[in-house]
């Protein structure tokens, strides 16, 4: 029986038991039998939730990229590491050899070395979905360089505050891109940014859409020279198991975008063995995951979990609707996917098209579909099951997190059963535990409560750049011992979990994680606002749309509402980005607040979904008689 690919239930059964009575001997195994380490750790595992303190493979030295490029060479050489699927469908795919990518990792690993890049750095990758994002973030890992991806949808204030957060010393990004029919300047959404970023130096471009852009002396170079310059080997830099491999920010339910910070070695280990086991990916396969590297979905699974299975990964810089609905699976014919990983919302969008766009594509390569970023609702689930699948591949919808690194609770599939909407069961080596809101675990099967995991896993991230006391609060502190994930989920009668949603002031809209308070403050700064405040409500499409009750000064009630709510949406347009943008405003005369001033968001969140027969009892409410009119005016 090999530990590292399960086919079997009792496989499974076997080998999570194992895990979690012997996590050290079990994690060990793996580690040492499926990747090349420069030198072995003097501990697997040292921790300590109180602190909180993880350590995987303590004292261990290796390269990421060895483990992803290098040592498939002797076989892999000539193989397709990485498919490039363009927006234009028009334009060629380019297929990267597992050479080639090591040679252009180690090209551009030379250029920020040359650039003055060292070990350690924070580099700021803000890039579209092109090969050269791929090079970027490898080229980091390979000399030790810490990236900080942002996702190239992000307006310059949100890049600048990431930006500076770290301290980025570089940024690397394109002169435009490409998203359907449109074209985007990023170039100029990082001149913007850079205004307030004082600790950049240098800023390398790659050339992608030919647009105009101005580039500053003595900091802004082309890429492509440099690439052509560069020596074509590098030798990896020795790094330790626990030093730092990304920065990759998520919103937070209060302030800032928490860094969350990720290490090399027991991340590597995880999101490689999930990654075998989740796709049950084969030999020759071709997988391809929708997300954008810009979030831990893409990271994880489109560049380092594939990588490191030596796998081919296709990398699509487009949107699903463009040239027509049909292109994901135009691509899925195209390049004979066999698994195929995306997000509810997208798959919610396209079953609102009409059939025609799926049935006209030879979907019969797919042997896995998968889900994540949200939960995804039944009816969504089936026309998945339907008319994508055929019924024939299983779907495994894969609960997890930016904060986790890998897939946390999912089915395997062709090995457990699935149902519906249920995430099913932990990943080898997870022990998840449901709490009740007095901090006591909730046993046994049929209940529901707050998810939290009781024992580390490898690829947790190990702090928040910068603030280790907000990891502490955020994750260790509501729950003893346990790390808090900020989801509600039950418990069924097989011991299945089914995720019920964020616990938090976290909403997910079309599977982005978006924290009320940002987009609050955002609003409030504008000249005519008192306050605010966001809540969620469900969207047919985006899962979660935002509501924002707004409450106007005195120089806001002679002005037009409509032009009021374009430049409130605007205004968070120009802060965080179009994602966070409201479905809704309504101005409102008050927000139910409680005694010691507290907004009541759950009457809001009621209102906002249209479900007010039972508002519970607000007379305890200081201004109870706002509700009925906010109630009254709804939008
Ligand atoms: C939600 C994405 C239900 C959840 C990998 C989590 C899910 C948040 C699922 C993390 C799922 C993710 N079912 N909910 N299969 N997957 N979520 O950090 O609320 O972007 O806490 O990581 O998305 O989002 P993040």
């Amino acid at each position: 029986m090999s530990n590292y690919h399960i086919k079997h239930l009792e496989e499974y059964f076997q080998v999570y038991r194992k895990s979690v009575q012997h996590p050290e001997a079990f994690w060990e195994e793996i580690a040492e039998e499926h990747f090349v380490w420069r030198s072995k750790w003097d501990r697997v595992l040292s921790w300590d939730f109180t602190k909180p303190e993880v350590k995987w493979f303590e004292g261990a030295e290796l390269n990421i990229t060895e483990n992803c490029l290098d040592r498939h060479l002797p076989t892999k050489r000539n193989s397709t590491a990485i498919i490039f699927e363009p927006n234009d469908p028009q334009e060629e795919a380019q297929h990267i050899t597992y050479g080639q990518l090591h040679e252009r990792v180690c090209r551009m690993a030379n250029v920020l070395k040359e650039s003055g890049i060292n070990k350690g750095d924070r580099v700021c990758v803000y890039l579209p979905m092109i090969p050269e994002l791929a090079y970027t973030v490898l080229a980091c890992a390979r000399i030790g360089a810490i990236h900080s991806v942002v996702f190239a949808g992000f307006s310059s204030n949100a890049l600048a505050a990431r930006i500076n957060d770290c301290d980025c010393k570089m940024v690397v990004t394109s002169d435009g891109s490409f998203r359907g029919n449109k074209i985007i300047d990023l170039k100029g959404i990082v001149d913007a940014a850079l205004e307030d970023c004082p600790g950049v130096e240098k800023v390398l471009v790659a050339k992608r859409t030919g647009g105009k852009i101005t580039m500053k002396k003595n900091r802004d170079y082309w890429l492509k020279p440099l690439l052509n310059d560069a020596y074509a080997d590098n030798d990896a830099e020795r790094m330790k198991a626990e030093d730092p491999l990304f920065i990759l920010y998520t919103s937070g339910s209060t302030g800032k975008p928490k860094g969350m910070v990720h290490t090399s070695g027991g991340y590597m280990v995880y999101t490689a063995y999930t990654f075998k086991n989740v796709f049950q990916y084969r030999e020759g396969d071709v997988y391809w995951c929708t997300a954008d590297i810009g979030w831990i979905t893409g990271h994880s699974y489109i560049i380092y979990g594939p990588l490191a299975n030596g796998a081919t990964t296709v990398m699509f810089e487009g949107v699903p609707s463009y040239p027509d609905y049909g292109r994901f699976w135009a691509v899925v014919e195209k390049h004979k996917v066999n698994q195929f990983y995306t997000a509810p919302t997208a798959i919610r969008a396209l079953a609102k098209e009409n059939l025609e766009y799926v049935e006209k594509y030879d979907l019969s390569s797919l042997k896995v579909l998968g889900s994540v970023g949200e939960p995804i609702n039944e009816e969504a689930w089936h026309w998945y099951n339907n008319n994508i699948g055929h019924g024939k591949s299983p779907i495994v919808d894969t609960w997890w997190q930016t904060e986790t690194g890998g897939i946390m609770i999912t089915p395997l599939p062709y090995v457990t059963p699935t149902t519906p909407t249920y995430a099913t069961l932990p990943f080898i080596g997870i022990q998840p535990a449901l709490m009740d809101e007095e901090g006591n675990e909730i046993m046994g099967i049929q209940v529901d409560g707050r998810l939290c995991i009781k024992f580390p896993w490898p690829s947790m991230a190990r702090t928040i750049w910068g603030d280790h006391e907000r990891y502490r609060d955020t994750y260790f502190t509501a729950y003893k011992n346990n790390y808090f994930t900020g989801d509600g989920a039950l418990r069924d009668e097989v011991g299945y979990y089914r995720i019920t949603g964020r616990v938090d002031d976290v909403i997910i809209v079309s599977g982005h994680n978006l924290g009320t308070a940002p987009i609050e403050d955002s609003i409030n700064e504008h000249p005519a606002v008192a306050e605010s405040a966001i809540v969620g409500f469900p969207h047919d499409i985006k899962g979660n749309a935002l509501y924002g009750f707004v409450i106007l000064k005195e120089i806001g009630e002679a002005r037009d509402r409509d032009n009021l709510r374009k430049e409130i949406n605007q205004q968070i347009t120009e802060h965080i980005g179009p994602i966070a943008k409201l479905d809704k405003i309504q101005f409102v005369p008050g927000l139910p607040k409680t005694r010691s001033g507290k907004i009541m968001r759950r009457i809001l969140r009621k209102i906002a979904s249209k479900d007010t027969e039972n508002l519970g009892d607000i007379s305890t409410l200081l201004n109870p008689e706002v509700v009925k009119e906010i109630m009254d005016n709804t939008l």
